[in-house]
Order: C-alpha cells, then structure tokens, then sequence
C-alpha cells in the first residue's frame, strides 16, 4: 500500500516491529507470482552462487535454493526484521548449508568482488538511496558472465493503481520510479551488458536484465 510518508510506506522500504513481521509475512505470498513470472525469464544452473538483495521476508531465498541444488543462496537486507523473518523462512536451507542471510545496505555489500553468478533484487530496487552507485556496486560483487534480474511491480507509467499512487507520492516516499526506457539506460549507464526490460503490462510487472562482461573493469 502507498500513501504518503506514513507507516505502511516506511514497513516497505525498511519493515520494523510487528507491523513489519506483518507486512513481511504478506509480501511473501502478494510478491510470490511476480518473482515466479521475473525468474522464469532467465537460467539457474544448479551450481549458481545466487545473491537476493532487499531479501524480505524470504520466499525468494526458498525459491531459488530449490532451483539451485548444488549452489549456495544468500540473501542482504538493511532491516533487522526483514534478517529475521528470511532466517526464519529458510531455516531448513540455513541448516543445510545452502542459505546464508547478511544485514547490511545493497550501498556497501560485504562480498568480494565476482562472486555471484546471479544477483536478484524483487520489489525493493525503487527503494535504494543512490540507484546508479548501487548498481555498479552489485556489479561489483557479480562474476564476470553472471546476471542481475530486478522484478517489480512498481514502475513509471504502468498501467496498475498501486504503480500510478506510486508515482503521485513518489516525492514525499523517496521512491526511484523509472520507465522502462529509464531502467534500461540504468543498467547501461551503470556499465551492464546486453540490458533487457520485458514488461507485463497487463498485469504491471516489469524485469529488468543486465549481465557483467568477461573485460568489465571494477
Ligand atoms: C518491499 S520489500 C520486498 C521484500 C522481498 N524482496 C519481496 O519481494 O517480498 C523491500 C525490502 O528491501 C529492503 N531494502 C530496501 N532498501 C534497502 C537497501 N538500501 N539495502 C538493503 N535492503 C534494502 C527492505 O528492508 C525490505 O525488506
């Protein structure tokens, strides 16, 4: 839900308390068709190092750790109540060795340089204070010939009632809303190779595709 600056805005960007747990809890299933729809667009192998940035309530860790049965998922994410509840989500996978979850800021991720082979961000791209300086720091952390993927269903000029209350209060939420055009000069701008943007517009679902080259320079 979109309002103003009000609480159920601030339980998107950074969840807190129980109305976070809550707000958690429901984005799990609300978001759960969307990042079906955005992983369908692109392979994961079953050795995949995998990182989930803005990871949530943690349904996009389970998703992907059972896709990945040879590789490891972790998962990033700023908010103390979003760690939790994707610990919580993944315990079994946790347990196995085939989760990991990290506080921290997609600003300043605690990984080495080339590590993932995929990096996925669902719903939580529009959110992320410097756009184009996170970009290039998830770069950073990708292997070179990995790929970035950001679903959401959050984008200027869809079609859907949430995207267009979005869009109106997008000043007072702080929220980065880009167009389709402006998400591909993104992951361009941000040193991305072959940059796709496959849009839903039905359902006002957006993906966002970029890759790192072999040359890529940090
Ligand atoms: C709308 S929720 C989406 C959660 C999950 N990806 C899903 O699809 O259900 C956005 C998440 O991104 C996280 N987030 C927002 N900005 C972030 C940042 N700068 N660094 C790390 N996580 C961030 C929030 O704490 C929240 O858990």
């Amino acid at each position: 839900m979109v309002t103003t600056k009000s609480a159920p805005v601030n339980q998107c960007s950074k969840p807190t308390g129980w109305l976070g747990r809550f707000t958690l809890w429901r984005m799990n299933s609300s978001h759960s068709k969307l990042t079906d729809w955005g992983l369908s667009h692109i392979p994961i192998e079953s050795h995949y190092t995998i990182l989930d940035v803005g990871c949530g309530g943690g349904t996009t860790i389970s998703k992907l750790a059972a896709i990945a049965t040879q590789g490891k998922v972790y998962g990033v994410d700023y908010s103390e109540e979003s760690v939790a509840a994707t610990m919580k989500t993944n315990t079994q996978w946790i347990n196995r060795g085939r989760a990991e979850v990290h506080p921290g800021s997609v600003s300043e991720l605690s990984f080495p340089d080339n590590t993932f082979d995929l990096v996925t961000a669902v719903e939580t791209h529009f959110w992320w204070p410097n756009l184009p300086g996170d970009m290039r720091e998830v770069l950073r952390v990708m292997k070179p010939g990995g790929a970035l993927i950001l679903i959401a269903e959050v984008y200027k000029g869809a079609i859907s009632a949430v995207s267009k209350l979005a869009e109106k209060h997008a000043a007072q939420t702080g929220m980065t809303l880009l167009t389709v055009n402006e998400h591909r000069e993104l992951l361009t701008n941000a040193g991305y190779s072959n940059a796709q943007v496959i849009e839903e517009r039905s359902k006002g679902w957006i993906c966002s595709l970029g890759g790192k080259q072999y040359n890529s320079q940090p």
